[in-house]
C-alpha cells in the first residue's frame, strides 16, 4: 500500500465524495430550472432582467462540471488507497428561486470547506501527501464557489408568481406521467454515478496491474484503460440526457426530482462493470420505450421526439458494452 490508511480515513474521503455527488447533481438541476424561473418573471416583466438568470444559470453549470471533476479525483484517490468509493449522494435540495439556489449553494460550500479542512488535516497526519495536495486545490475551488454564491445572497427575492394557470394543452401532463419522466431522470442520475465511479475504478485497476503482456506494453493500452475511456464518453452523454429530461420537466412547469434509481452498482472487475452497465442500458431502453408509448398516447410530441433520440444513444451504449463481453 502506498499509504497506511484507516477505515475512518477512507470514510472521511467518502463523505467528501458524497458531497461532491450531491452538489454536482444539485447545481446541474438548478441550472436546468433557470429557464422556467426566468420565463415567469420576464413574462410579468417584474424586478429582474434576463441577464441575472443567464449569468447565474451558466455559473451553476460551470460549477456542476467542476464538482464532477472533484468527484472523479476523489473517487480515483479512494480506489488507489484500496477503499471502496460510495455512490450515495448527500441530500440534494433544488429550491425555487435564485435566492434559494444561492442560499443552498452557500450552505453546501460552507459545509464542504468545513469537511475538507478535516480531510486536509487528516491527510497531513497520515502522511498522505497526494490527498493533502489534491484537497488543498479542491479547497480553493470551493472557496471561489462560496464567494460567488455570496454575491447572489444579496439579491432580492423574486416574487413568487405561483403555478402558471393550467391550460387545456397542458392537462395531459398528469401526475403518473410526470412520475414516469422523473423515473427516467433518476435512471440517468444513477447511470452518471455508476459510470463515473467505474471509470475511476478502472483507472485504479489499470495502475495497479503489474504484469503486462507484450501487446499491452507496445500499445500502452489494456482492457481496463480502454473501458475507462469508453465509460467517460458514455457518462458525458448521460449528463446531456439528464440535462434534457430535467429541462423538459421544468419546461412544462412540473417539478424534477433528484432521486437516484436504480441504485448504482459498481462491481469488482472490468467484466463486472460491463455486465452491470449493459444491464443499466437495458433498463433505460425498456423504460424509455414506455415513456415514448405514453407520450404518443397523450400527444406529447416534443417529449416523444426527445426520448426517441435518447433511446438511440442508449442502444449504442448497450452494444458498446455488449461488444466487450465474451
Ligand atoms: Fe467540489
Ligand atoms: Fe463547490
Ligand atoms: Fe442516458
Ligand atoms: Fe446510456
Amino acid at each position: 500500500m502506498i499509504v497506511k490508511t484507516t477505515p475512518e480515513y477512507l470514510d472521511l474521503l467518502n463523505r467528501a465524495a458524497a458531497r461532491e455527488i450531491q452538489v454536482s447533481a444539485q447545481y446541474m438541476l438548478q441550472h436546468t430550472k433557470m429557464d422556467k424561473l426566468s420565463r415567469k418573471v420576464i413574462a410579468e416583466n417584474i424586478l429582474l432582467d434576463e441577464t441575472t438568470y443567464d449569468a447565474f444559470g451558466k455559473l451553476l453549470k460551470d460549477f456542476a462540471i467542476q464538482e464532477m471533476k472533484h468527484l472523479g479525483a476523489i473517487f480515483e484517490r479512494i480506489y488507489v488507497l484500496g477503499g471502496n468509493a460510495t455512490t450515495k449522494p448527500d441530500k440534494i435540495t433544488i429550491g425555487d428561486s435564485i435566492k434559494e439556489f444561492a442560499e443552498l449553494g452557500y450552505k453546501a460550500e460552507e459545509e464542504a470547506l468545513e469537511l475538507y479542512r478535516q480531510v486536509i488535516e487528516a491527510a497531513k497526519n497520515i502522511g498522505d501527501r497526494e490527498t493533502w495536495q489534491m484537497f488543498s486545490k479542491i479547497y480553493s475551488d470551493e472557496e471561489e464557489h462560496l464567494l460567488a454564491f455570496e454575491e447572489y445572497l444579496e439579491i432580492e427575492k423574486e416574487p413568487d408568481l405561483g403555478e402558471t394557470p393550467e391550460s387545456e394543452w397542458r392537462s395531459i401532463f398528469n401526475p403518473d406521467y410526470i412520475a414516469l419522466l422523473n423515473k427516467a431522470l433518476a435512471s440517468e442520475i444513477s447511470a452518471i454515478i455508476q459510470y463515473t465511479n467505474q471509470h475511476e475504478k478502472a483507472d485504479g485497476l489499470d495502475k495497479m496491474r503489474r504484469k503486462k503482456t507484450a501487446l499491452e506494453v507496445i500499445s500502452d493500452k489494456n482492457k481496463a484503460s480502454v473501458v475507462s475511456k469508453m465509460l467517460k464518453e458514455v457518462f458525458l452523454q448521460e449528463m446531456e440526457h439528464m440535462e434534457k429530461i430535467a429541462e423538459r420537466i421544468y419546461e412544462i412547469d412540473r417539478e424534477a426530482l433528484a432521486t437516484v434509481d436504480p441504485l448504482p452498482e459498481i462491481g469488482n472487475s472490468v467484466e463486472d462493470f460491463i455486465k452491470l452497465d449493459r444491464d443499466a442500458e437495458n433498463y433505460a431502453i425498456v423504460l424509455y420505450r414506455k415513456v415514448i408509448e405514453e407520450a404518443t398516447k397523450l400527444g406529447d410530441i416534443k417529449t416523444k421526439k426527445m426520448f426517441e433520440n435518447i433511446i438511440q444513444e442508449e442502444e449504442e451504449h448497450y452494444w458498446m458494452f455488449d461488444d466487450f463481453l465474451p
